[in-house]
């Protein structure tokens, strides 16, 4: 299990490269010689607004059924562009060349 610490920097990073404008598709870092951190926004596109958009905007079908099934969950509302985590992983590179 990996410390909050780093994932928390890490999206700090990520918020403030998206303010310059240069917000990463994914970042490559590594971390000592054999190891590679892998780091990849997870940022809200046009395809996750069928759910996560607003309540108003969902298919009545749907919303329903989300209303059943996450009753207490607060993922609406968003906008395209919005950053909701990171998928993180550290692969070894330890592969001869
Ligand atoms: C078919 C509906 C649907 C679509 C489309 C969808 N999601 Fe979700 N998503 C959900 C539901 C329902 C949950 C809540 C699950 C739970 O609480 O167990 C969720 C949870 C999440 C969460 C974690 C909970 C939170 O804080 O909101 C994230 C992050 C997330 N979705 C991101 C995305 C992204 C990014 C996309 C588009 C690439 C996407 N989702 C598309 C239904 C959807």
């Amino acid at each position: 299990m990996l410390p909050m610490r780093p994932i928390a920097a890490s999206l700090k990073n990520a918020r403030l490269s998206r303010k310059r404008g240069t917000f990463p598709d994914h970042q490559l870092v590594r971390v000592d010689g054999d190891t590679v951190r892998f780091n990849q926004p997870i940022v809200i596109n046009e395809v996750c607004l069928n759910c996560h958009g607003p309540s108003v905007g969902l298919k009545p079908g749907l919303k329903t059924l989300l209303d059943e099934l996450y009753p207490d969950d607060k993922f609406r509302d968003f906008q395209v562009g919005d950053l909701r985590g990171a998928f993180r992983a550290e692969i070894k590179d330890d592969v001869p060349e």
